[in-house]
Protein backbone atom coordinates (compact mmCIF):
# COMPACT_ATOMS: atom_id res chain seq x y z
CA UNK A 1 0.00 0.00 0.00
CA UNK A 2 1.53 3.43 -0.76
CA UNK A 3 1.88 5.66 2.15
CA UNK A 4 2.79 9.38 2.13
CA UNK A 5 6.31 9.58 3.56
CA UNK A 6 10.26 10.36 3.58
CA UNK A 7 11.45 9.03 0.37
CA UNK A 8 15.02 9.98 1.12
CA UNK A 9 16.87 12.45 3.86
CA UNK A 10 20.15 14.04 3.59
CA UNK A 11 21.76 16.84 5.67
CA UNK A 12 24.84 18.83 4.91
CA UNK A 13 27.49 20.93 7.13
CA UNK A 14 30.11 23.41 6.23
CA UNK A 15 33.67 22.27 6.63
CA UNK A 16 34.94 24.65 9.22
CA UNK A 17 34.55 23.72 12.73
CA UNK A 18 34.42 26.05 15.85
CA UNK A 19 35.40 24.84 19.21
CA UNK A 20 34.51 26.41 22.55
CA UNK A 21 37.84 26.63 23.21
CA UNK A 22 38.11 28.65 19.82
CA UNK A 23 35.00 30.58 21.89
CA UNK A 24 37.28 31.48 24.83
CA UNK A 25 39.07 33.20 22.61
CA UNK A 26 36.82 35.56 21.21
CA UNK A 27 34.18 36.36 24.21
CA UNK A 28 34.68 36.22 27.56
CA UNK A 29 32.96 32.36 28.15
CA UNK A 30 34.64 29.33 28.88
CA UNK A 31 34.51 25.41 27.67
CA UNK A 32 33.02 24.82 31.07
CA UNK A 33 30.23 27.24 30.79
CA UNK A 34 29.15 26.16 26.91
CA UNK A 35 29.21 22.25 28.01
CA UNK A 36 27.59 22.49 31.27
CA UNK A 37 24.70 24.95 30.35
CA UNK A 38 24.12 23.93 26.48
CA UNK A 39 25.70 20.49 25.81
CA UNK A 40 27.22 22.22 23.09
CA UNK A 41 31.73 21.28 22.38
CA UNK A 42 31.33 22.50 19.01
CA UNK A 43 29.85 23.72 15.65
CA UNK A 44 30.43 23.93 11.77
CA UNK A 45 30.17 27.39 10.10
CA UNK A 46 31.19 28.57 7.00
CA UNK A 47 34.13 29.70 5.96
CA UNK A 48 33.32 32.50 3.67
CA UNK A 49 31.09 35.16 3.89
CA UNK A 50 30.29 34.99 -0.06
CA UNK A 51 28.52 31.29 1.10
CA UNK A 52 24.74 31.35 0.60
CA UNK A 53 22.33 29.69 2.34
CA UNK A 54 21.37 27.64 -1.04
CA UNK A 55 25.11 26.46 -1.09
CA UNK A 56 24.93 24.79 1.71
CA UNK A 57 21.85 23.21 0.89
CA UNK A 58 22.53 22.04 -2.87
CA UNK A 59 24.73 19.24 -0.92
CA UNK A 60 21.70 18.15 1.10
CA UNK A 61 19.37 18.30 -1.81
CA UNK A 62 21.44 16.26 -4.04
CA UNK A 63 21.91 13.58 -1.60
CA UNK A 64 18.80 13.60 -0.67
CA UNK A 65 17.01 13.11 -4.14
CA UNK A 66 19.51 10.48 -4.93
CA UNK A 67 18.37 8.48 -1.44
CA UNK A 68 14.88 8.95 -2.28
CA UNK A 69 15.77 7.20 -6.20
CA UNK A 70 13.64 9.35 -8.17
CA UNK A 71 14.10 11.52 -11.57
CA UNK A 72 14.90 15.08 -9.79
CA UNK A 73 12.76 15.68 -12.96
CA UNK A 74 10.02 14.21 -10.59
CA UNK A 75 9.86 16.65 -8.24
CA UNK A 76 7.47 19.41 -8.41
CA UNK A 77 7.31 21.44 -5.44
CA UNK A 78 10.26 22.75 -3.36
CA UNK A 79 9.47 24.18 -0.05
CA UNK A 80 12.30 26.07 2.16
CA UNK A 81 11.94 26.68 6.01
CA UNK A 82 14.80 29.48 7.02
CA UNK A 83 15.22 32.90 8.77
CA UNK A 84 18.41 32.92 6.75
CA UNK A 85 17.48 33.56 3.03
CA UNK A 86 19.80 34.48 0.24
CA UNK A 87 17.75 37.61 -0.79
CA UNK A 88 14.62 38.88 0.17
CA UNK A 89 13.26 37.70 -2.80
CA UNK A 90 13.43 35.66 -5.07
CA UNK A 91 13.42 33.02 -2.75
CA UNK A 92 15.76 30.43 -1.75
CA UNK A 93 13.59 27.88 -3.05
CA UNK A 94 13.70 29.80 -6.30
CA UNK A 95 18.07 29.63 -5.89
CA UNK A 96 17.84 26.18 -5.31
CA UNK A 97 14.90 24.95 -7.79
CA UNK A 98 17.66 26.70 -10.56
CA UNK A 99 21.00 25.30 -9.44
CA UNK A 100 20.02 21.57 -9.05
CA UNK A 101 17.88 22.44 -12.55
CA UNK A 102 15.38 20.58 -11.54
CA UNK A 103 11.97 21.38 -14.23
CA UNK A 104 9.70 23.87 -13.59
CA UNK A 105 7.95 23.54 -9.53
CA UNK A 106 6.15 25.37 -7.05
CA UNK A 107 8.95 26.93 -5.29
CA UNK A 108 7.84 28.86 -2.35
CA UNK A 109 10.47 29.61 1.49
CA UNK A 110 8.52 30.03 4.96
CA UNK A 111 9.98 31.26 8.22
CA UNK A 112 8.98 28.58 11.21
CA UNK A 113 12.66 29.27 12.14
CA UNK A 114 13.52 26.06 14.67
CA UNK A 115 10.22 24.76 13.39
CA UNK A 116 10.89 24.82 9.68
CA UNK A 117 11.24 21.41 8.88
CA UNK A 118 8.40 19.88 10.85
CA UNK A 119 5.97 22.73 9.36
CA UNK A 120 7.53 21.46 6.33
CA UNK A 121 6.50 18.29 6.63
CA UNK A 122 3.02 19.34 6.98
CA UNK A 123 2.90 21.36 4.33
CA UNK A 124 4.22 18.84 2.02
CA UNK A 125 1.93 16.47 3.50
CA UNK A 126 -0.97 18.82 2.58
CA UNK A 127 0.00 19.78 -0.86
CA UNK A 128 0.66 15.41 -1.80
CA UNK A 129 -3.69 14.90 -0.01
CA UNK A 130 -4.13 17.64 -2.47
CA UNK A 131 -3.62 15.36 -5.12
CA UNK A 132 -1.66 18.46 -7.39
CA UNK A 133 1.50 17.40 -6.62
CA UNK A 134 3.54 13.88 -5.91
CA UNK A 135 7.02 14.87 -5.18
CA UNK A 136 8.34 17.67 -2.73
CA UNK A 137 11.86 18.62 -1.41
CA UNK A 138 11.16 20.05 1.70
CA UNK A 139 14.27 22.00 2.84
CA UNK A 140 15.33 23.36 6.23
CA UNK A 141 18.14 25.68 6.46
CA UNK A 142 19.92 28.38 8.48
CA UNK A 143 23.06 29.91 8.28
CA UNK A 144 22.57 31.20 12.04
CA UNK A 145 26.10 32.88 12.19
CA UNK A 146 25.38 35.07 9.83
CA UNK A 147 23.02 37.21 11.63
CA UNK A 148 24.97 36.44 15.06
CA UNK A 149 26.36 39.24 16.80
CA UNK A 150 29.80 37.77 17.73
CA UNK A 151 30.29 40.23 20.69
CA UNK A 152 27.03 38.71 22.48
CA UNK A 153 28.22 35.99 24.80
CA UNK A 154 24.45 35.03 25.89
CA UNK A 155 24.44 34.35 21.94
CA UNK A 156 27.45 33.50 19.71
CA UNK A 157 27.94 29.88 21.83
CA UNK A 158 24.88 28.61 20.82
CA UNK A 159 24.34 28.26 17.61
CA UNK A 160 26.27 26.40 14.27
CA UNK A 161 25.39 26.77 10.30
CA UNK A 162 23.49 23.81 8.39
CA UNK A 163 20.93 22.44 5.96
CA UNK A 164 18.81 18.65 5.92
CA UNK A 165 16.53 18.03 3.04
CA UNK A 166 13.95 15.21 2.68
CA UNK A 167 11.68 14.06 -0.67
CA UNK A 168 8.41 13.60 0.94
CA UNK A 169 6.32 11.32 -1.63
CA UNK A 170 3.57 8.37 -1.61
CA UNK A 171 5.45 4.88 -1.98
CA UNK A 172 5.01 1.45 -0.87
CA UNK A 173 8.59 2.24 0.43
CA UNK A 174 8.38 5.46 2.23
CA UNK A 175 9.16 6.27 5.89
CA UNK A 176 5.87 6.70 7.09
CA UNK A 177 4.60 9.88 8.08
CA UNK A 178 2.11 9.14 10.12
CA UNK A 179 1.09 12.55 11.17
CA UNK A 180 2.07 15.94 11.89
CA UNK A 181 1.15 18.92 13.83
CA UNK A 182 2.04 22.62 14.05
CA UNK A 183 1.45 25.38 16.14
CA UNK A 184 2.40 29.10 17.19
CA UNK A 185 1.51 32.37 19.02
CA UNK A 186 3.38 35.70 18.44
CA UNK A 187 2.87 37.08 21.62
CA UNK A 188 6.08 35.90 22.94
CA UNK A 189 7.78 36.79 19.87
CA UNK A 190 9.72 39.56 21.15
CA UNK A 191 11.84 37.26 23.19
CA UNK A 192 13.87 35.89 20.24
CA UNK A 193 13.79 38.51 17.46
CA UNK A 194 15.99 39.76 14.81
CA UNK A 195 15.41 44.06 14.95
CA UNK A 196 16.40 44.89 11.44
CA UNK A 197 16.19 44.74 7.78
CA UNK A 198 12.27 44.67 7.62
CA UNK A 199 9.73 46.40 7.12
CA UNK A 200 9.96 47.99 11.14
CA UNK A 201 14.16 48.89 10.68
CA UNK A 202 14.70 48.99 7.32
CA UNK A 203 18.48 49.24 6.52
CA UNK A 204 20.17 52.25 7.40
CA UNK A 205 23.32 53.49 8.83
CA UNK A 206 21.98 54.16 11.92
CA UNK A 207 19.93 50.62 12.13
CA UNK A 208 23.45 49.40 11.67
CA UNK A 209 24.88 51.32 14.19
CA UNK A 210 22.71 49.88 16.74
CA UNK A 211 23.61 46.33 15.80
CA UNK A 212 20.19 45.49 14.90
CA UNK A 213 21.41 43.66 12.45
CA UNK A 214 21.59 40.73 14.73
CA UNK A 215 19.40 37.96 16.28
CA UNK A 216 18.67 38.80 19.87
CA UNK A 217 17.61 36.70 22.79
CA UNK A 218 15.91 38.47 25.29
CA UNK A 219 15.79 35.80 28.83
CA UNK A 220 16.94 33.00 27.43
CA UNK A 221 15.37 31.20 30.52
CA UNK A 222 11.91 31.96 29.52
CA UNK A 223 12.88 30.75 25.91
CA UNK A 224 13.90 27.72 28.05
CA UNK A 225 10.75 27.11 30.01
CA UNK A 226 8.88 27.81 27.02
CA UNK A 227 10.52 25.21 24.60
CA UNK A 228 9.91 22.24 27.50
CA UNK A 229 6.17 23.34 27.67
CA UNK A 230 5.08 23.26 24.41
CA UNK A 231 7.49 20.29 22.82
CA UNK A 232 6.07 18.22 25.72
CA UNK A 233 2.20 19.34 24.99
CA UNK A 234 2.28 18.97 20.98
CA UNK A 235 4.41 15.54 21.76
CA UNK A 236 1.65 13.70 23.95
CA UNK A 237 -1.00 15.73 21.58
CA UNK A 238 0.43 13.90 19.07
CA UNK A 239 0.46 10.19 20.29
CA UNK A 240 -2.74 10.35 22.09
CA UNK A 241 -4.02 11.32 18.54
CA UNK A 242 -2.53 8.47 17.24
CA UNK A 243 -3.24 5.99 19.89
CA UNK A 244 0.34 5.51 20.82
CA UNK A 245 1.80 6.01 24.40
CA UNK A 246 5.70 7.44 25.13
CA UNK A 247 6.32 3.80 25.57
CA UNK A 248 5.85 3.03 21.97
CA UNK A 249 8.35 5.86 20.92
CA UNK A 250 12.07 4.40 20.05
CA UNK A 251 13.37 7.17 18.64
CA UNK A 252 12.71 11.21 20.13
CA UNK A 253 14.54 13.50 17.80
CA UNK A 254 13.81 16.67 19.51
CA UNK A 255 15.24 20.28 18.25
CA UNK A 256 18.82 20.55 19.34
CA UNK A 257 19.22 23.98 21.53
CA UNK A 258 20.50 22.74 24.33
CA UNK A 259 20.76 19.41 26.57
CA UNK A 260 18.81 20.76 29.17
CA UNK A 261 15.86 21.14 26.98
CA UNK A 262 15.86 18.02 25.67
CA UNK A 263 16.75 16.15 28.87
CA UNK A 264 13.74 17.79 30.44
CA UNK A 265 10.84 17.39 27.10
CA UNK A 266 12.09 13.32 27.45
CA UNK A 267 12.23 13.27 31.44
CA UNK A 268 8.01 14.50 31.13
CA UNK A 269 7.48 12.64 28.14
CA UNK A 270 8.66 9.69 30.53
CA UNK A 271 10.96 8.43 27.27
CA UNK A 272 14.26 7.40 28.69
CA UNK A 273 17.72 9.37 27.79
CA UNK A 274 18.88 6.26 25.82
CA UNK A 275 16.34 6.80 23.38
CA UNK A 276 17.03 10.57 22.54
CA UNK A 277 18.74 11.36 19.55
CA UNK A 278 21.47 14.06 20.40
CA UNK A 279 23.73 15.67 17.93
CA UNK A 280 24.06 18.91 19.61
CA UNK A 281 27.45 18.33 20.88
CA UNK A 282 28.93 18.38 17.46
CA UNK A 283 26.26 20.92 15.58
CA UNK A 284 25.21 23.10 18.28
CA UNK A 285 21.72 24.25 17.37
CA UNK A 286 21.11 25.01 13.39
CA UNK A 287 17.80 26.38 13.96
CA UNK A 288 15.39 25.35 11.16
CA UNK A 289 18.12 22.47 10.19
CA UNK A 290 18.63 20.80 13.56
CA UNK A 291 15.80 18.10 13.27
CA UNK A 292 16.79 16.90 10.02
CA UNK A 293 20.27 16.78 10.65
CA UNK A 294 19.61 15.04 13.66
CA UNK A 295 17.21 12.46 12.05
CA UNK A 296 19.60 12.00 9.03
CA UNK A 297 23.06 11.79 11.27
CA UNK A 298 21.03 8.89 13.28
CA UNK A 299 19.77 7.15 9.99
CA UNK A 300 23.34 7.33 8.28
CA UNK A 301 24.76 5.80 11.40
CA UNK A 302 22.94 3.12 11.57
CA UNK A 303 21.09 3.88 14.97
CA UNK A 304 17.45 4.26 13.36
CA UNK A 305 16.30 0.77 12.05
CA UNK A 306 13.23 -0.07 9.64
CA UNK A 307 9.86 -0.24 11.56
CA UNK A 308 10.86 1.77 14.54
CA UNK A 309 8.64 4.13 15.38
CA UNK A 310 10.05 8.20 15.52
CA UNK A 311 8.47 11.21 17.54
CA UNK A 312 10.14 14.67 16.42
CA UNK A 313 9.44 17.80 17.83
CA UNK A 314 10.62 21.48 17.30
CA UNK A 315 10.45 24.60 18.87
CA UNK A 316 11.69 28.12 17.77
CA UNK A 317 11.48 31.87 17.08
CA UNK A 318 7.69 32.93 16.71
CA UNK A 319 7.02 31.25 18.65
CA UNK A 320 6.49 28.00 16.57
CA UNK A 321 6.08 24.50 17.76
CA UNK A 322 5.48 21.38 16.06
CA UNK A 323 5.55 17.25 16.27
CA UNK A 324 5.29 14.27 13.67
CA UNK A 325 5.46 10.49 13.97
CA UNK A 326 6.85 8.95 11.63
CA UNK A 327 7.30 4.72 10.95
CA UNK A 328 10.67 4.20 9.81
N1 LIG B 1 29.57 32.21 29.04
C1 LIG B 1 29.61 32.46 30.35
N2 LIG B 1 28.57 33.00 31.03
C2 LIG B 1 27.46 33.28 30.32
C3 LIG B 1 27.36 33.06 28.95
C4 LIG B 1 28.48 32.50 28.28
N3 LIG B 1 28.50 32.24 26.97
N4 LIG B 1 26.12 33.44 28.51
C5 LIG B 1 25.47 33.89 29.59
N5 LIG B 1 26.26 33.79 30.67
C6 LIG B 1 25.95 34.18 32.04
C7 LIG B 1 24.84 35.19 32.15
O1 LIG B 1 25.33 36.48 31.94
C8 LIG B 1 24.36 34.95 33.55
O2 LIG B 1 25.21 35.64 34.42
P1 LIG B 1 24.60 36.42 35.69
O3 LIG B 1 23.94 35.37 36.53
O4 LIG B 1 25.83 37.01 36.31
O5 LIG B 1 23.66 37.42 35.12
C9 LIG B 1 24.60 33.47 33.79
O6 LIG B 1 25.50 33.05 32.76
C10 LIG B 1 23.34 32.62 33.73
O7 LIG B 1 22.55 33.04 32.67
P2 LIG B 1 21.18 32.33 32.38
O8 LIG B 1 20.53 33.02 31.23
O9 LIG B 1 20.40 32.15 33.64
O10 LIG B 1 21.69 30.87 31.93
P3 LIG B 1 20.83 29.65 31.52
O11 LIG B 1 21.12 28.53 32.43
O12 LIG B 1 19.38 29.98 31.29
O13 LIG B 1 21.45 29.27 30.10
C11 LIG B 1 20.89 29.53 27.78
C12 LIG B 1 21.39 30.20 29.06
C13 LIG B 1 21.91 28.49 27.38
C14 LIG B 1 20.77 30.57 26.68
C15 LIG B 1 19.54 28.84 28.04
O14 LIG B 1 18.68 29.73 28.68
C16 LIG B 1 18.87 28.36 26.77
O15 LIG B 1 19.31 27.41 26.16
N6 LIG B 1 17.74 28.98 26.40
C17 LIG B 1 16.96 28.54 25.27
C18 LIG B 1 17.54 28.93 23.96
C19 LIG B 1 16.66 28.29 22.90
O16 LIG B 1 16.12 27.24 23.09
N7 LIG B 1 16.47 28.87 21.81
C20 LIG B 1 15.54 28.13 20.91
C21 LIG B 1 15.15 28.78 19.88
S1 LIG B 1 16.51 29.27 18.88
C22 LIG B 1 15.83 29.76 17.43
O17 LIG B 1 14.67 29.70 17.21
C23 LIG B 1 16.76 30.35 16.42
Amino acid sequence: MKKIGLLGIAYNVPDKVLTNSDLEKMVDTTDEWITKRTGIKRRHIISDPKIATSDVILPAAERAIERSKIDKEDIDAVLIGTVTPDYFFPSTAAMVQKKLGIKQAMIMDFEAACSGFLYGLDIARGLILSGNYKNILVVAADLLTKITNWDDRNTCVLFGDGAGAAVVGKREDAHELIDVLSSGDGKLGDLLILHGGGTVNPMTKEMLDKKLQYLSMDKGAEVFKWAILEMTRISNKILEKNDYTSDDVDWLVPHQANIRIMEGVAKRLNIPIEKVVITIQDFGNTSASSVPIALSKYYEDGKIKEGQLLLLTAFGGGFTWGSALIRW
